[in-house]
């Protein structure tokens, strides 16, 4: 959902402001996207999860968000248990908006918190407070989600203390009920972006790595375990979508600039794609080759081109088994699961930044400070080796 009341100046997702005029068009699209395109169903089986992502899914109004599940449940169905999760900035949500997103299926809530300390959500040009953060929290529990929601957080903003970060990781710990899911992002500076053009406002890695450490105590402490970087979780509160992403499944992307990724399963599956021989046949096993790829860009394009009947794909690849033997490697590493121990050498055990469990390397916390480091590290043997 590609858009947002204003743009945060760290953010560089895609999205725009002032097109409340579109806003049904664009559903409109996507339900077309689903029902005409096979985008969905195209995978051949039901979906097991959903996540509505943004930026701002919770602007739209329920029903239109409603019309778009619909559609996935109609063509591809929801497998049984099935999450379904809907970021949300806390200004923009009602008690009838969760109840409706109840209604209509929605399991769980990601509310975009960053801070709880009035001065760094300023700094980070949001335009929520804390109470209004208290305030939605409430309102998820009295919608009936209990603490199934995730609150994102962001450290290393300008002006942000020690004591500041330690405020607001005990503020969202207060919350009334409070979440089963944490995720904590390092501030990054992206290109193109205000904060980009401002250095005396970048953030300061040894700050950062500080702050980390701190999330991971305070985290650990209230009984939420860190599961990935950076994600923290009640046992069982794990977000299925995000773990779908570090453990290479198939995922649909709708929408604009939405990214989508199947595993190869037959030779016709990718005769539009050049360089593709399309010669074998290992759907889900480590050894087989996969399609990535993405929708244009603007909603303005992609509600064009679907009107149009045409293709709404911008850009792919096509994944070689050697190459996602390494990605997955890669990605498990940031996670608990880790890697095979045989998959990073022994000095990386001695310098402490990974520790043997039951046959894997999983990165320590000093380990996790250093993940893009240790990662260069890693030795490419098959992920199940
Ligand atoms: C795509 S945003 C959508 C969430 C929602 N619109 C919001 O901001 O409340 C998802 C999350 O990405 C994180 N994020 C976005 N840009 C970031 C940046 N430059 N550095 C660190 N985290 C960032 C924020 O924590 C944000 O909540
Ligand atoms: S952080 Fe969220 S609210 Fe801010 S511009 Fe990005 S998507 Fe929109």
């Amino acid at each position: 959902v590609p858009f947002c009341r204003r743009r945060c100046d760290y953010c560089a997702f895609a999205t725009w402001t002032g097109r409340e005029q579109l806003w049904g068009r664009y559903v409109a699209a996507c339900v077309a996207e689903i029902d005409q395109g096979g985008a969905v169903a195209g995978y051949g089986r039901p979906v097991t999860s959903v996540f509505f992502g943004g930026g701002t899914p919770s602007l739209l109004p329920a029903s239109l968000l409603a019309e778009i599940l619909e559609a996935v449940s109609a063509s591809a169905g929801l497998a049984p248990g099935a999450e379904v999760t809907v970021e949300c900035n806390p200004e923009t949500v009602t008690g009838p908006k969760l109840s409706a997103y109840q209604a209509a299926g929605v399991t769980r809530l990601s509310f975009g918190v960053q801070s709880m300390v009035p001065h760094v959500l300023a700094s980070l040009g949001r335009e929520h407070d804390p109470a209004t953060v208290q305030r939605a929290a409430g309102l998820a529990g009295e919608a009936g989600f209990g603490g199934r929601y995730n609150v994102d957080l962001i450290f290393g903003a300008a002006g942000e203390s020690l004591s500041d970060w330690e405020a607001s990781l005990e503020g969202v710990l207060a919350l009334c009920p409070p979440p089963a899911h944490v995720s904590a992002y390092a501030l990054t500076v992206e290109a193109g972006t205000s904060l980009a053009k401002d250095a005396s406002r970048h953030p300061s890695e040894d700050d950062q790595a500080a702050k980390y450490a701190m999330a991971d105590s305070a985290l650990s402490a209230a009984g939420l375990s860190w599961y990935e970087i950076s994600n923290w979780a009640r046992p069982g509160a794990e977000c299925a979508h995000n773990q779908l992403y570090w453990s290479q499944g198939e995922y649909a992307g709708v929408g604009c600039a939405a990214h989508s990724h199947k595993i190869f399963s037959g030779s016709s599956d990718f005769s539009d794609f050049s360089g593709s021989s399309g010669s074998s046949d290992f759907a889900g096993s480590a050894g087989a080759r996969a399609k990535r790829w993405l929708n244009v860009r603007s909603p303005e394009r992609y509600c064009a081109l679907v009107e149009a009947g045409k293709p709404v794909e911008a850009a792919g690849e096509v994944i070689g088994p050697d190459e996602r033997a390494v990605e997955a490697l890669m990605l498990s590493l940031r996670t608990r699961a880790g890697v095979p121990a045989a998959a990073l050498p022994p000095e990386i055990y001695e310098e402490g930044l990974a520790a043997l469990a039951g046959g894997r390397g999983v990165l320590t916390l000093r380990g996790r400070l250093l993940a893009n480091e240790v990662s260069l590290r890693l030795a490419t043997v098959p992920p199940s080796g």
